[in-house]
């Protein structure tokens, strides 16, 4: 029977969806072999994914959700990135990139609130060389001190709190002022709650700040810079956590340095470097 499923997908046009669908009819056959799940409970994973789509809308992406929690997006992305040389690693998107991010010139604050540990984040996008990328993109995301995205709870932040996207200087350099994110649960209000309440799983993420790194001619990465000392770093709800990308936030009681960088003193100080890959090999 799993042979004739895939030999039905013999004449699609396109290798790579025949290849991936002949794969995913013999890893699912595999599985329901392995289960053996009973009718009742066919119908009960049918409900869960039902209730997953149902639970989507435009701010809320509960598959992506899924995904994250069974380790799957992680999967893919360290799977896509290449382990060779120094360059940034890669990690999950998550369900919060769902709104553009407000343009903003160097230095700008994406904390729009003013509630919080004030913080300056700095960095560099550059070449697997060395060289700068003078112009790459730089968009930035992240929760605020009470661990809420804007979308999250748009009666207490304005939109756009808590983003960015940034454009790196002649030297390839990127500053901005926020907030020191918080840890932060994510969203157990669905069906991935729910799975997550059933297994005595925590949903908690560590602290961290998004990134979509872009220049002309090479690789984007998408990857965060985690808070170092923040609780969940070792038990991340969705197994993004790479060690590379965990960053000191340094406190720094400088009051000279905090008027040049618009802060109050004293401030939190993270350094963020991202080095991107050549677009082909
Ligand atoms: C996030 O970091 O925004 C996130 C990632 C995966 C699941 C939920 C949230
Ligand atoms: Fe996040």
């Amino acid at each position: 029977m799993t042979a004739d499923v895939i030999d039905s997908f013999r004449d699609t046009p396109d290798e790579r969806l025949r290849a991936v669908l002949a794969s995913l009819v013999d890893h699912l056959h595999g599985f329901v072999r392995d289960v053996r799940p009973t009718v009742a409970e066919w119908e009960s994973a049918i409900r869960f994914l039902t209730a997953t789509g149902q639970a989507c809308t435009a701010d809320r992406q509960e598959f992506i959700l899924l995904s994250d929690v069974l380790g799957v997006s992680s999967l893919v992305e360290t799977l896509n990135a290449d382990a060779s040389g120094d360059t940034t690693e890669a990690t999950v998107l998550g369900p919060f990139h769902v709104t553009e991010s407000p343009p903003r010139a160097d230095g700008d604050s994406i904390d729009l609130v003013g509630r919080g540990e004030p913080c300056l984040v700095t960095g560099s996008v550059r070449a697997a060389g060395g060289a700068a990328l003078p112009g790459a993109s730089v968009d930035v995301w992240q929760c605020d001190d009470e661990g809420f995205y804007d979308v999250q709870r748009p009666d207490r932040q304005p939109p756009g709190n808590g983003r960015g996207l940034f454009a790196a200087d002649e030297q390839g350099r990127f500053r901005f002022r926020t907030v020191v994110p918080s840890h932060y649960p994510i969203p157990t209000d669905g069906p991935v709650g729910e799975l997550l309440r059933r297994t005595r799983r925590h949903p908690y993420r560590p602290a961290h700040i998004h990134f979509i790194a872009a220049a002309a001619g090479h690789r984007p990465v998408t990857t965060h810079a985690f808070v170092a000392g923040s609780p969940y770093l070792d038990s991340d709800a969705v197994f993004a956590v790479k060690p590379s990308l965990i960053r000191e936030c340094a406190l720094v009681d400088d009051p000279v340095r905090a008027a040049a960088a618009g802060l109050p003193n004293p401030f939190r100080h993270v350094e963020f470097d991202i080095v991107l890959r050549p677009e082909s090999p």
